[in-house]
């Protein structure tokens, strides 16, 4: 089992190389599969959520492979439409590919995903959005299996503007007959650039990154090579890192629009924070004022980066305010900053927090992808050694966290207990 072991107090100096977005290259890997030929994703990054993803679509057929630092598919060879609760429970993304096989093949059974275990996160929206575009769907024992004549162009509207959702009925409407208009959409940077993925590819969409996406069906998708957007949830996070450190660093490979609102906070609170064409540059302040803020759908405040900023409310003076208003489960975390002194009272979905001068070192496990960064980022700050079990969490999103943080002159290792 790989752990984190850090000692606390070293400010970050330097520079760091933000990867490619998660989130972005997941749903392009997907679409992969309404691809003829060959699909290169550039500067694909090689983190455990990309693997298991590659890894469903090759039990299907597909061919890939990781070269030049890219990632090369081809799904020419599809052969099957069945995913089992192995692969499928290794993310939550998994669930991109009921869109991208019901497109494909008009027929596709996968077992339901997995993921961070941060709420319920029910899949009614997915299913509704494939209903609507003419697809039975049957969900027993675990499989959702959906399956259809033909795929025909309608308007749809979803309850809640959901990223998942949002990529399957646009991966649902691909190749269906004529127009399909879908309101409320997620509006998170990540959809535009899986869009600008199919666009390239051939696809007929508009509206991406707005809340009304309009789809017309095609014939086909040719192979391309893309390079997806960086990773605001990274770039986020070392932001975070070096408010919660102190020092001041250089990320590279940003688009600060996609995480303004986090850079606006930081600004406000006491870090100086310039940008230059994809460069951020920022400078820590001592944290003399509470750190408040709530969640929502972009452009709001960026549930991913909750846990994070979570850390930098705990170590702000004064008394800071919390809301989580995606996840109804997203505050496991909590737990183990209060084990590092954290003082934080929990009514629910809201998180109130008083600032205490520094934290200190302790044992703790993380229990999800982005509540996992954030204690390594607790451990940064901390008094002493800290701990962190369950390091396969945070190895899911984050390519070479470790590397990347010691780079910057933190003690931190990886190591397997
Ligand atoms: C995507 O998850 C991201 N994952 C998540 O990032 C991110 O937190 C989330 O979007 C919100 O931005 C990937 O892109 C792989 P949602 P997704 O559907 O699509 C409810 C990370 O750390 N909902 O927008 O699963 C749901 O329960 C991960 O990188 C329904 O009720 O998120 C949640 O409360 C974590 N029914 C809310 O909507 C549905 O059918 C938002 O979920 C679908 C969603």
């Amino acid at each position: 089992m790989e752990r984190y072991e850090i000692i606390g107090g070293k400010k970050l100096y330097g520079e760091v190389e933000i990867d490619s977005a998660k989130n972005s290259v997941l749903p392009i890997i997907a679409a992969s599969a309404l691809v003829d030929g060959n699909v290169f994703i550039n500067k694909c990054p090689k983190i455990n959520d990309v693997i298991s993803l590659v890894d469903i679509l090759k039990s299907i057929g597909a061919k890939a492979e990781f070269i030049n630092g890219g990632l090369k598919i081809n799904c020419d060879g599809l052969n099957n439409c069945e995913i089992g609760k192995d692969l499928a429970g290794e993310l939550r993304a998994s669930v991109c590919m009921l869109g991208a096989l019901l497109s494909r093949f008009k027929k596709v059974k996968i077992a339901y995903p997995g993921g961070c275990s941060i709420g319920k996160r029910p899949i009614d929206i997915h299913v509704k959005c494939l209903k609507k575009l003419g697809a039975t769907v049957l969900e027993e024992d675990g499989y959702i299996e959906c399956s259809a004549k033909s795929l025909k162009g309608t308007n749809i509207t979803l309850d809640y503007p959901s990223v998942g959702a949002t990529e399957n009925a646009i991966l649902a409407s691909v190749f269906a007959q004529g127009e399909t208009v879908i309101f409320n959409c997620a509006r998170e940077p990540e959809i535009k650039d899986f869009v600008d993925f199919l666009i390239k590819a051939g696809a007929k969409i508009y509206g991406a990154g707005t809340s009304v996406v309009s789809v017309k069906g095609v014939k086909r998708l040719k192979g391309v090579e893309f390079t997806p957007m960086s990773d605001r949830i990274e770039a986020g996070t070392f932001l975070i890192a070096t408010a919660v450190s102190g020092g001041e660093i250089c990320l590279k490979n940003c688009d600060f629009k996609n995480i303004l609102n986090l850079i606006n906070k930081l600004a406000n609170y006491t870090c100086k924070i310039t940008k230059f064409n994809d460069i951020i540059y920022i400078q820590s302040g001592k944290g003399g004022k509470p750190f408040s803020f709530s969640t929502g759908p972009y452009p709001l405040f960026p549930t991913d980066l909750q846990p994070q900023a979570s850390v930098l409310s705990c170590v702000s003076s004064g008394r800071s305010v919390i809301s989580e208003r995606v996840f109804e489960n997203r505050f496991s975390h909590f737990e183990c900053l209060k084990k590092m002194g954290a003082i934080v009272d929990l009514d629910g979905s809201v998180a109130h927090v008083r600032g205490v001068r520094r934290l200190a070192g302790a044992h703790v496990c993380a229990n999800d992808l982005r509540g996992g960064a954030a204690l390594v980022l607790a451990g940064l700050n901390a008094e002493g050694l800290t701990i962190v079990d369950g390091a396969h969490h945070v190895k899911r999103g984050y390519n070479n966290f470790d590397e990347k943080l010691r780079a910057l002159g933190a003690d931190i290792k990886l190591t397997e207990k």
